[in-house]
């Protein structure tokens, strides 16, 4: 099950993407917004983070004007390791060596079609582990470290 989110600016791409998901029979959970009137995107980030970093969902995706500003919410969370990408090189990267549990997208800055083929590679790439685990591991001591 994925967990899906987004602020007012990226809800038609929101839709636009849920159709995909339904063609391919993709299950997922929208954590909101449900309208294009106006919100702010750490509601959806925060959101969307827990029910990953709870196991309720497995992976996220999440959307806003760049995809920024809703994956710096989202990474506030423990155990969250969201991207933003407008590229597939990179969301393959993401996932092989950084293990990324939610993917980031701009609706202002990637095309829908583009944006479909980025979530087509992030969530068919496996992570690889081997020498990326330390760095993984390293990352959660960070948290650990400065957790208040
Ligand atoms: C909202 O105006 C805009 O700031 C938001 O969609 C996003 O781009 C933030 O990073």
């Amino acid at each position: 099950m994925l967990a899906i989110g987004s602020d007012h600016v990226a809800f038609d791409f929101k839709e636009e993407i849920k159709k995909y998901l339904d063609e391919k029979n993709i299950e997922y959970k929208d954590f909101g917004c449900y309208s294009k009137e106006r919100t702010d995107y750490p509601i959806y980030g925060e959101a969307v983070a827990k029910a990953v970093a709870s196991g309720e969902c497995e992976k996220g995706l999440l959307f806003c004007g760049t995809g920024v500003g809703i994956s710096l919410a989202a990474n506030k969370v423990n155990g969250i390791r969201a991207v933003v990408c407008s590229d597939c090189y990179s969301a393959k990267l993401s996932r092989q060596h950084n293990d990324t549990n939610i993917l980031a997208l701009g609706s202002r800055v990637v095309g829908i079609e583009l944006a479909k083929m980025i979530i087509d590679v992030w969530l068919t790439t496996e992570f690889e582990g081997g020498r990326h685990l330390n760095r993984i591991k390293m990352i959660s001591d960070i948290e650990k470290r400065n957790r208040k």
